[in-house]
């Protein structure tokens, strides 16, 4: 057993329910919000959603237990954890170097999700800007420039790095037990506001009709694998360094189905308002199609959804700002999740303290979103790629394999007996073990393999 610093030292959850708020606030992120309603939205609306449903309880939620258990097991960064279980001295290399990967890639993910959530702010500036009748203001946030984009970008990466430079209880816990509930509340607001409006059932008949005949068609489950472990933030040592501070006297397995469950729940409901807000817009004029498929992606968030709020007088510069409010919560609850992997390395593989390590990696992830900004076009979407659909995947592999092999079965077993005395009679026990060293591994490689194609 890897000798680590106590607890204390290292910073630990408080609570169960503390764990729960900030792993949740992780997984709910600007991907759940507009990916999944608009991706179901394309794949045959709630065809898709028991697909993803079947997919992040199979799939995703062993993958996520496999991350939590190394974590909690070797309480450590996933750098000294992949560099320290396994028996042998060139396993033990293998490992520090793909935990090397994951605290990069992990970095890089934030790179870019600070320009996006940078947009989003600038947009929640604008239409405050717009209620106060600061007009000039207002139109200089709404319009993309290099200026506006730095300077929102740096805004949010100075949150983040303020949250996460507070610690484990004081910093992310406490920041994400006040976010995520305002979150939940905004949400279900937005969607009673949204539901009454002329056009919105057009959008909810979509999305809520299933259509059997897309659903099992395999691009279709490949697609739905992947925006499960995006949404379940799996693969870059977050998921593994959360449970590095969780209490050792938590289960596991059923706090774990419990993150999967809001994190999936949260996605259904921003499709109850997202997709029926689009087709209110569509009754008040505003293009909803593009060469035949309905706009997705940033077009949606930052066109579309605007021009409705824009033609709905007041009521509609209220609903941008509440709708922009829930955009920035979401986000900053899982960028801080992104800047703990390489804040945790650092803290713990250097003398540089906690604070310094968050400031640290914090300035360096923003010359990378600084660099996206000013290359836009060569670096956004290759930056996306590379992090998400090839070092992920290949991450979320090598995690399972470690968890699966490269700890004992016997500790395994003591590890999990620590939160429920009776694991062993217990269904996850006869099942996940074998599901994690051979079904998750070739499964994500097959989400991998058609990646490439
Ligand atoms: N899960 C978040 C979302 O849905 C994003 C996220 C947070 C993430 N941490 C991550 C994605 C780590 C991949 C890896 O938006």
């Amino acid at each position: 057993m890897p000798a680590g610093p106590s607890p204390a030292s290292r910073g630990e959850f408080s609570s169960r329910l503390g764990f729960v708020f900030a792993a949740t606030g992780s997984a709910v992120g600007l991907g759940n919000i507009w990916g999944f309603p608009t991706n179901a939205a394309s794949n045959g609306g709630a065809a898709f959603l028991l697909v993803y449903l079947v997919l992040a309880f199979c799939l995703a939620y062993p993958a996520l237990m496999a991350e939590l258990i190394i974590g909690r097991h070797s309480r450590s960064n996933i750098v000294s954890a992949l560099g320290s279980l396994p028996a042998t001295s060139g396993g033990r290399r293998f490992g520090a170097a793909a935990g090397t990967v994951a605290v990069i890639t992990s970095s890089a993910i934030l790179g870019f999700y600070a320009l996006v959530a940078g947009w989003v702010l600038s947009h929640l500036g604008a239409e405050s800007a717009r209620l106060a009748g600061w007009q000039t203001s207002a139109s200089w946030l709404s319009q993309g420039s290099i200026a506006r984009d730095l300077g929102c970008a740096l805004v949010f990466s100075l949150l983040t790095v303020a949250v996460v430079s507070g610690g484990v209880k004081a910093g992310i816990e406490r920041w994400s037990e006040r976010i995520m509930p305002a979150l939940v509340i905004l949400l279900m607001v937005l969607i009673g506001y949204v539901l009454l409006q002329p056009g919105a059932s057009a959008g909810l008949r979509l999305y809520l009709v299933p259509d059997l005949s897309r659903a099992l068609h395999p691009q279709l489950i490949l697609s739905a694998l992947g925006q499960a472990f995006f949404s379940l933030s799996l693969g870059v040592g977050t998921m593994l360094i959360y449970g590095s501070y969780l209490p050792r006297t938590v289960n596991l397995p059923t706090t774990g189905a419990l993150v999967t469950l809001v994190d999936v729940a949260i996605a259904f409901l921003a499709g109850l308002l997202i997709l029926p807000a689009m087709f209110v817009a569509q009754q008040q004029g505003v293009e909803i199609h593009r060469d035949g498929l309905l706009i997705a992606g940033p077009d949606l968030i930052f066109q579309v959804l605007p021009a409705l709020f824009a033609a709905m007088g007041s009521a509609g510069s209220l609903l941008g700002l509440a709708f922009f409010a829930l955009l920035t919560m979401a986000a900053l609850t899982s960028s801080i999740s992104m800047l703990e992997v390489p804040t945790a390395w650092l803290a713990e593989s250097t003398p540089l303290s906690r604070r310094g390590a968050a400031w640290l990696a914090g300035t360096v992830i923003f010359i990378l979103t600084a660099a996206i900004v000013l290359w836009f076009d060569p670096l956004f979407g290759w930056v996306v790629r590379a992090a998400t659909e090839v070092s992920e995947p290949l991450m979320g592999i090598v995690l399972c394999l470690f968890a699966g092999w490269a700890i004992h079965r016997d500790t395994l077993l003591a590890e999990l007996r620590r939160g429920d005395w009776m694991v062993e009679n217990t269904w996850f026990w006869k099942i996940w073990p074998p599901y994690v060293r051979f079904v998750c591994p070739l499964l994500i490689a097959a989400v991998f393999v058609n990646s490439l194609r």
